[in-house]
């Protein structure tokens, strides 16, 4: 069923555990996450980034997931990742989705404060929740993520009315050279509100770091590089294997096949299974 991440995070932060939170921008990547999360019995987000909407186009990618997830055995969120407009949040709510993420870290504090707090209110207006991020969560090999300072924790969570915060406490998106978490910093964030903790750019993240940081406060991860690069190597060796298989349907069974088993070993690493 369609529902929106607000209980199953809050229920997840509650129970030390965390839910996945896997990025689509197809219709194969979306039936492979919601196959695992059937699987595992796991509820799960299912996450559309500004790029996935850009190539999918935003009713068809909005369609895909909605129809599925309400196919679905398991809760199933249908959320926007790193929206970076009001004109985006707009759409989305629009469209039906079930959970924003707002992300004003490119802008300094003040102006990240008052454009997050715009999206929360529109957010909430539909019910929905709304994620803030604080610090910079940078790119793998292009610009370098900037640390969250704990100290401004407690100021923006009061000012915005985020219901979960992202925080940038040592991963990258894409696979960086080290992506060690700094669980020190983790605690002081943790130590500074009980709303639940995203981590972003958890693909390259070591799986020990990734369960420590959900002893201390996150409760929703983020993966999308490792989903693509799963989805190109599954791709890479069948045809290799298969040469002279013709019919995509095949072809991308099989691609599904690697996804969904990649993604239940995240869901089961993550704690989410058997919660449903
Ligand atoms: P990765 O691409 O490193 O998995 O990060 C995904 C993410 O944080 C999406 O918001």
């Amino acid at each position: 069923m369609l529902v929106t991440s607000k209980e199953m995070v809050y229920h997840a932060r509650a129970g030390k555990y965390a839910i996945g939170c896997f990025n689509t921008s197809d219709l194969e990547i979306t039936k492979a996450i919601i196959a695992a999360a059937e699987a595992q019995k796991a509820p799960v987000i299912i996450s559309t980034s500004p790029k996935a909407i850009e190539y999918a186009g935003h009713e068809v990618l909005a369609g895909i997931i909605k129809e599925e997830a309400t196919k679905s055995k398991v809760p199933v969120a249908l959320h926007l990742d790193h929206g970076l407009t009001l004109a985006l949040v707009e759409d989305c709510l629009k469209l039906g989705y079930t959970s924003i993420m707002f992300d004003g870290s490119g802008s300094d504090l003040e102006h990240n404060e008052i454009l997050t707090r715009q999206a929360v209110e529109m957010a909430h207006a539909k019910k929905v929740p709304c994620e803030g991020e604080l610090g910079f969560l940078g790119k793998a090999g292009q610009n370098p993520s900037k640390l969250t300072n704990p100290d401004d924790v407690i100021g923006f969570v009061q000012k915005t009315g985020v219901d979960f915060l992202a925080v940038s406490i040592g991963s990258e998106h894409g696979h960086g050279e080290n992506e060690a978490l700094d669980i020190k910093l983790l605690k002081k964030i943790n130590s500074q509100t009980g709303i639940p903790l995203v981590l972003h750019g958890a693909s390259g993240v070591p799986d020990k770091d990734i369960k420590e940081a959900i002893k201390l406060g996150i409760a929703k991860v983020n993966i999308d590089t490792d989903i693509r690069h799963t989805f190109v190597r599954g791709l890479r060796d069948f045809l290799d294997k298969n040469p002279k298989e013709k019919d995509p349907r095949e072809i991308l069974t099989k691609v599904m096949n690697e996804i969904q088993k990649y993604v239940e070993g995240r869901i089961k690493l993550f704690g989410s299974n058997n919660r449903v």
